[in-house]
């Protein structure tokens, strides 16, 4: 059964955990996360690009995820991940995902409202979760962002947007950026305490990727309870195709399943320690429970 996004979201904030949302980039990567979920029964949400939803086509995810989690008992949340483009969402929506991040960070503020108060009733209708951003978390990601901070609100009006749309879980900007860090961020988990003290929903991290146990653990006391992860699983899988190649040219011995081998069990190991970190392992029997 598919798992509901801001479900399991709630149950992490209601048990001072951060659900991991990591984004794969195909079957093997997907595979590999799901793996490391059950190895921790941990809860996951599994996130696709736009990039990739254009690339390999939304009929074929939603089929590969569906194969990848079937029989599983640790619950699996499908989301599309930053999405200004309305006829993706339509996708999606039709394909019966979880929910989808609805980015109208390019949008002045009142075309943001709007557009997202229609995106939430699209996709309500059609028993999907909505993420909301309105604010740009810094970087540009598979095509989609920007390099520099378009719009800063309030958490008054952050929290205000959120009640007028229905959005069910907050993408606000917390000092993080998408991609690797070149410089140390100045993060800022009080951010979230302020927002959270005015709002249920629950609120998400993204930039994971390059961030300490310890920020993990100040951002999950303030009360972020879905954490982003996206540049680990790239660079995992890279590097790990990398050094199996020069092998490769070494001996002069090309096996392709041997290479998928490789780069799965570093696209795992790249992320059990994550969701130790956000808390998460242990978690999927009492969230399957409560959300049932
Ligand atoms: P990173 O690429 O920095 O891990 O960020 C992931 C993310 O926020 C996806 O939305």
């Amino acid at each position: 059964m598919i798992a509901s996004t801001a479900a399991l979201a709630r149950h992490g904030r209601e048990h001072g955990y951060a659900v991991p949302a990591v984004n794969v980039l195909d079957d093997l990567s997907l595979r590999a996360v799901v793996a490391a979920a059950v190895h921790l029964q941990a809860p996951l949400i599994v996130q696709l690009s736009v990039k990739t939803v254009r690339s390999t086509g939304t009929e074929l995810l939603t089929s590969m995820f569906r194969y990848a989690t079937r029989d599983l008992t640790v619950p699996v949340a499908l989301h599309l991940d930053h999405c200004p483009d309305r006829s993706v969402i339509d996708e999606v929506v039709a394909a019966g995902w979880s929910s989808v991040l609805f980015d109208a960070s390019d949008r002045d503020l009142v075309t943001a409202e709007r557009e997202t108060a229609e995106v939430v009733a699209q996709a309500h209708a059609a028993g999907l979760d909505v993420e909301s951003e309105i604010e740009n978390i810094v970087g540009v990601e598979d095509g989609v962002g920007s390099d520099v901070a378009l719009h800063a609100y309030s958490v008054e009006q952050l929290a205000e947007v959120a009640d007028r749309t229905g959005a069910d879980l907050l993408a606000p900007q917390l000092g993080t950026a998408h991609g690797e860090y070149r410089a140390r961020p100045v993060l800022l988990p009080e951010r979230v305490r302020e927002l959270a003290a005015l709002t249920d929903r629950p609120i998400v991290l993204h930039g994971g990727t390059g961030l300490s146990a310890d920020d993990f653990a100040a951002f999950i006391a303030a009360g972020v309870s879905k954490i982003n992860i996206s540049t680990a699983v790239k660079v995992a899988y890279m590097r790990a195709a990398a050094a199996h190649l020069d092998v490769a040219r070494e001996r002069d011995k090309w096996d392709p399943p041997s290479m998928f081998r490789d780069v799965a069990a570093a696209v795992e190991g790249a992320i059990v320690p994550l969701v130790e970190q956000f808390g998460a392992a242990g978690h999927a029997r009492g969230v399957a429970r409560a959300v049932r």
